[in-house]
């Protein structure tokens, strides 16, 4: 069924477990995060970016809203980092239940008035708001406390934000990063800072850039003839940690490409004589659904649906 992101993390962070925002771009990737959904009996947000809604059109957006509306448990369709209101109201007429609003990159006083822009339009018809304070950047333990400071998301602001914006899950910035390079070893986490924030802010919280970037996915992908550097992503145990401190909604698409691409890699290579897209998008579908369901698992939401 659809239903609005902040049914689905209300729960979540009232009862502790966390739910996962997949970033899909076609139909083998949104079948694949509804299956793993219906079959874990677990909540989940199908997330579309700009990007995706360029590549993807209204063919991706309308499958996205209809087998939302028939899946057997709760699913948010969401905008991922929307960068302007006119980009919202779009996501609004498509049939989405969630917007997010990213200005985290303006001032404070810049996002808070863009994002209320959002919140008052999205809240008119029934759809909840995502909206970010922070700047995402990976970052080195070794960093001084001040720098880490003007990057990150104050405590205090996060407060004063939420109650300027009616935004109804906020998105924080505590040293992930997006894609395969989160930062050297295993990346920095500010689980204090986080649970700071969680104390002063009971609205449910967001963690983009959570991707795992598991070595040996990486591996296969190398093995099988892609080239990837130094990746690393953010270790499963940190953020068991932050579901437990107020984390809600956790972003993952990085793995989710990792695994499809390796996948598609490695059937080409094993058939070099195949041209039936289906005897490869098949597989690689077949992976995201295993990380999906692996990352159900780690968020705890197994069952909950
Ligand atoms: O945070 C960004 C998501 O990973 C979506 O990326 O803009 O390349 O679709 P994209
Ligand atoms: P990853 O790149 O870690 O998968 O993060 C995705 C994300 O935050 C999408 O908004
Ligand atoms: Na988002
Ligand atoms: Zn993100």
């Amino acid at each position: 069924m659809l239903v609005t992101g902040l049914e689905i993390l209300k729960k979540a962070r009232a009862e502790g477990y966390g739910v996962g925002a997949f970033n899909v771009n076609n139909m083998e990737f949104l079948q694949a995060v509804l299956e793993a959904a219906e079959e874990a009996r677990s909540p989940v947000m199908v997330a579309l970016s700009e990007g995706a809604m360029k590549y993807g059109g209204r063919a991706l957006t309308l499958l996205a809203v209809e087998l939302a509306k028939e899946a057997r448990v709760p699913v948010a369709v969401h905008l991922d980092h929307g960068s302007s209101y006119e980009s919202v109201l779009k996501a609004l007429r498509a049939g989405f239940t969630s917007v997010m609003i990213d200005k985290s990159h303006e001032d404070f006083a810049t996002n808070v008035r863009e994002t209320r822009r959002v919140v008052e339009a999205a809240h008119a018809v029934g759809v909840t708001v995502e909206a970010e304070l922070g700047r995402l950047a990976g970052i080195e333990e070794h960093v001084a406390v001040d720098e880490k400071d003007a990057l990150l998301t104050n405590p205090e602001e996060a407060k004063r934000f939420m109650e300027e914006t009616g935004a109804d899950y906020l998105a924080v910035a505590i040293g992930t990063s997006h894609g395969a390079y989160k930062g050297k070893g295993r990346p920095f986490i500010d689980h204090p800072r986080l649970e700071r924030i969680a104390a002063l802010v009971p609205a449910p919280l967001v963690l983009h850039g959570a991707s795992a970037v598991p070595p040996e996915l990486v591996e296969r992908f190398r093995a099988a003839g892609g080239e990837i550097g130094e990746a690393t992503g953010i270790h499963p145990e940190d953020i068991k940690k932050a579901i437990a401190l107020g984390i809600a909604k956790i972003n993952t698409d990085t793995d989710l490409r990792l695994a499809f691409t390796a996948l598609i890699r490695e059937t080409l290579n094993k058939a070099p004589k195949e041209f039936d897209p289906r005897k490869y998008l098949g597989p690689a579908r077949e992976a995201v659904k295993e990380v999906v369901k692996s990352r159900m698992e780690l968020f705890g939401s197994v069952g909950k649906a």
